[in-house]
């Protein structure tokens, strides 16, 4: 008998919000960014329901050859392009399409010796640095940068793409351009006379800024169900939870008033109470910061966890369930509690929580269950 922790996986959601990138941003191609292995719902079980999809985004060369490993041979565009010069055999092998952002790709680009199908060009992309003042080209030198690359054997500059840095804030409405409108006027103006491929927009893009939509939108977060905009949840914009993390009640303790609940004793009943134990910790992903207070869902009905998050087991409040039993199901979030509720509890981002879900705990998905 295994542990009871899962987190179910529900492809049909998916495939929904997947749907409402469409009805956001109906003249744009969608690169599905499905890198950190699908947020952390699987990489591979993620692409094979976005078949709709124009093309993938990931982050590493390990990862876009796991797609083509199973025949998946869509575009595939590696975020960070590569990171050492004996990847672009690969790369050009298997059709993977690196985004390059420095002079230091730029530069093993040229110094390349491809071995394989003489004919064939590597395809590639640049970023640019609109804002995000993380990685990219300046802006100025796209001109030198295409003419470098032009002069380059073998290689094909086919896209060009930028990245948003504060699209999840809404518009300010005072009047003044906010730094996504910035960007959104730096982007279009330095790539307006290039006859590329562009791309700017990630899920908050296309949610709340339609002037970055452009040739591909790149949607993430959107696509597992979480909202992208500070000022809405994810219901409001139509999207549904695609993974729920679940365990089972494994205990319940009849606790008397000012008994210390797990390590530190931080939290003290105050009242003689029930309280459960719950298989899953901070050694399944769920984080150790979520405090005395942070919801969770027996059956359904919403109660608290009381006291530490410890590795294999929290404490909940079944103050109210005097019905609870052992082996009741215990969602941390997902169908009823939105993980980006979780999220603010424990002063972190969705982002976090679901790329976080460590590899002992088990993604069940429909299509899996038949
Ligand atoms: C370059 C790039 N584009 C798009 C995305 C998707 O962003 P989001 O998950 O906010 O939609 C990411 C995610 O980190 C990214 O790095």
């Amino acid at each position: 008998m295994t542990r009871p922790v899962r987190a179910l996986i529900d492809l049909v959601a998916l495939q929904h919000n997947f749907n409402r990138v469409s009805d956001f941003s109906p003249h744009s191609k969608i690169m599905a960014v499905i890198k950190a292995g699908g947020y952390g719902h699987g990489i591979l079980r993620i692409a094979r329901v976005l078949d709709a999809a124009d093309g993938f985004a990931v982050a590493s060369i390990e990862e876009g050859l796991l797609l083509r490993n199973v025949g998946i041979n869509k575009p595939v565009f590696l975020l960070t392009g590569f990171h050492h010069g004996d990847e672009l055999n690969e790369l050009h092998k298997y059709n993977l399409t690196p985004v390059i952002h420095s002079h230091e790709q730029l530069s093993r680009l040229a110094r390349w010796k491809k071995t394989t199908d003489a004919k064939k060009e590597l395809n590639i992309w640049c970023k640019l640095d609109t804002g995000m003042h993380r990685v990219g080209f300046d802006p100025d030198e796209i001109t030198i940068i295409q003419n470098q690359i032009n002069d380059i054997e073998n290689v094909n500059l086919a896209g060009i793409m930028s990245h948003l840095a504060n699209a999840d804030h809404p518009n300010d409405d005072n009047g003044q351009d906010s730094k996504t409108d910035e960007q959104i006027l730096l982007f279009t103006q330095s790539v307006k006379s290039l006859s590329l491929e562009k791309s700017l927009a990630n899920s908050a893009g296309i949610v709340a800024w339609q002037k970055s939509h452009f040739d591909w939108v790149r949607p993430g977060i959107m696509l597992y169900g979480s909202s992208p905009v500070l000022d809405k949840k994810a219901a409001d914009l139509g999207l549904l939870p695609v993974m729920t993390l679940e365990s089972e009640i494994i205990s319940i303790k009849k606790m008397k008033k000012h008994d210390a609940i797990g390590y530190g004793g931080d939290w003290t009943c105050p009242e003689d109470m029930s309280v459960a134990v719950v298989a899953i910790g901070y050694g399944d992903g769920y984080p150790r910061s979520a405090a005395t207070g942070t919801p969770v869902a027996i059956n359904g009905k919403r109660t608290q966890v009381l006291g530490r998050v410890s590795m294999d087991m929290i404490t909940v409040d079944l103050r109210g369930f005097e019905h609870a039993r052992i082996g009741d199901r215990v969602e941390l979030w997902g169908q009823n509690i939105p993980v980006d509720e979780i999220a603010a509890f424990c002063n972190t981002i969705s982002y976090e929580l679901m790329c976080q879900v460590t590899s002992r705990v088990p993604r069940i998905s429909n299509r899996d269950a038949g």
